[in-house]
């Protein structure tokens, strides 16, 4: 038997083919019987036809429900009306299993509900468009730096230190020892950086986050390039070359899952080199207008990212936050010691946050004093220390988050539907 993707059906146009898959919905209207099938890459609408097939097709139609698994024989016809742009005239019908009472119907449900049956959510078809997204900005992070000359070294998952504070670190045993699971690939980036140039790490990452919002994890995934004698000037100028790259790919390759999510792409193609870059002084002039109590010094919250984000109609860069608000590695301002040589990159549209990075302290004493300011243990540290011992350079990099974009990209609210099993302050099944 010669089965069938649903994604290549257009090139078996006129011909009868077998198509394995689920039954995502059925209907009946008259004598004509339609069931929606799916098989992973797709979806497509079959057509059945009384008295144009065995009446046994018709019978085990009756018994199919949502979710069963099934053998589909048919000729496929070009349907410009279709979702896929072709319908299948079935003439036979298999059945391998009938699901039972299937949880998550096509009827509204809470989130919560849906959360404790992501295992089988992911089938329908939002989610199914979300994480081939993901799947395909996967797949334009690693060609971007596979064609840009970096080097992918993977950073270690058991780590025994704090890359960025120790009050989100999640805590293990370790035989007779402790380690933390890694916040952030970065310092083992910043070695591999001394010995091959351009590197990049690309993986899961972890921060015991307290709070709940809709775009922090405990769990996601970071991509963080690290590249030698880079100020952050040229950090800035990866960055935008970066993600120009992965939205104009993904505009491009999944305009049929964009559609899916009724996505409006406008912004996205709006979204071209150069990005418009502010300095975290002139964003807090800007905020002091709607917000006369801010405190310089402080962080921004998300309600001054989106007010300073919808300023604009693509990403910006916010560069130069105060020292205070920064991880102990930021290299300070030369101009004013206050600053440090940090960037972080918007998403617009109230997004937010997506990048974070800049320049590393490149000073031995300097950077040994900022690990004592901030209370982190030296022995920990001290093989991050011989990076400056022994041929220190400048040095820049930055970290992405990859739910973060994907969320932008597709325009959803919430980071836990941009990761198959998210990892949340309250969730840690299926
Ligand atoms: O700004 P962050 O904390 O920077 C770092 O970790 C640096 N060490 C990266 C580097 O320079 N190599 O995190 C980087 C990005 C954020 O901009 C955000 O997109 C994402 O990681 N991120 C999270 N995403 C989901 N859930 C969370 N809890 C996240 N925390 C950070
Ligand atoms: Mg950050």
């Amino acid at each position: 038997m010669n089965y069938v993707s649903i994604s290549t059906i257009g090139k078996h146009e006129g011909k009868e083919v077998f198509i394995r898959g689920w039954v995502y919905n059925k209907r009946s209207s008259g004598k004509i019987k339609f069931l929606i099938v799916r098989d992973g890459t797709g979806m497509i609408q079959g057509v059945l036809v009384k008295g144009e097939v065995d009446h046994k097709y018709f019978d085990l139609f009756e018994r199919l429900t949502q979710e069963s698994s099934i053998v589909v024989r048919g000729r496929v016809r070009e349907d410009r009306r279709a979702i896929g742009g072709y319908e299948i005239d079935i003439t036979t019908l298999e059945i391998l299993q009938i699901a039972g009472e299937y949880p998550v119907s096509p009827k509204e449900h809470g989130t919560e509900f849906l959360m404790d049956h992501r295992h089988l959510w992911i089938r329908s078809k939002r989610q199914f468009a979300i994480l081939r997204i993901r799947n395909d900005i996967v797949n334009a992070i690693r060609d971007y730096f596979n064609s840009n000359g970096f080097v992918l070294i993977d950073a270690p998952i058991f780590t025994p230190a704090a890359c960025e504070g120790t009050t989100t670190l999640f805590e293990t045993s370790y035989f007779d020892d402790k380690a933390y699971l890694t916040q952030s690939g970065q310092l083992y980036m910043e070695a591999a950086a001394m010995a091959f140039g351009k590197v990049y790490c690309f993986g899961p990452t972890f921060r015991a986050e307290k709070s709940k919002t809709r775009r922090h994890l405990t769990e996601f995934w970071m991509v963080e390039p690290e590249v030698a004698f880079m100020d952050l000037n040229g950090d800035m100028e990866l960055a935008e070359d970066f993600i120009e790259y992965i939205v104009q790919r993904t505009l491009g390759n999944m305009g049929n899952e964009l559609r899916m999510l009724e996505r409006d792409t406008s912004i996205l193609e709006n979204a071209r080199k150069p990005f418009p870059r502010i300095s975290y002084d002139e964003a807090f002039d800007i905020l002091k207008k709607e917000k006369p109590d801010i405190v310089w010094g402080n962080d921004l919250g998300a309600n001054d990212e989106t007010i300073l984000s919808n300023r604009f109609d693509k990403p910006v860069f916010i560069h130069r936050f105060p020292t205070t608000c920064k991880a102990f590695y930021m290299k300070s301002d030369p101009e004013n010691e206050k600053l440090s040589l940090s960037v972080d990159m918007l998403a617009p549209e109230g997004y937010g946050e997506i990048i974070g990075g800049g320049e590393r302290e490149d000073d031995l004493d300097k950077l040994f004093s900022k690990i004592k300011e901030h209370n982190l243990p030296v022995e920990t540290l001290n093989w991050y220390l011989d990076l400056r011992r022994y041929g220190s350079v400048l040095h820049a990099g930055f970290g992405l988050g990859l739910e973060r974009i994907v969320a932008w990209i597709c325009g959803i609210s919430h980071v836990r539907e941009t990761i198959p099993f998210p990892r949340l302050i309250n969730r840690l099944t299926p």
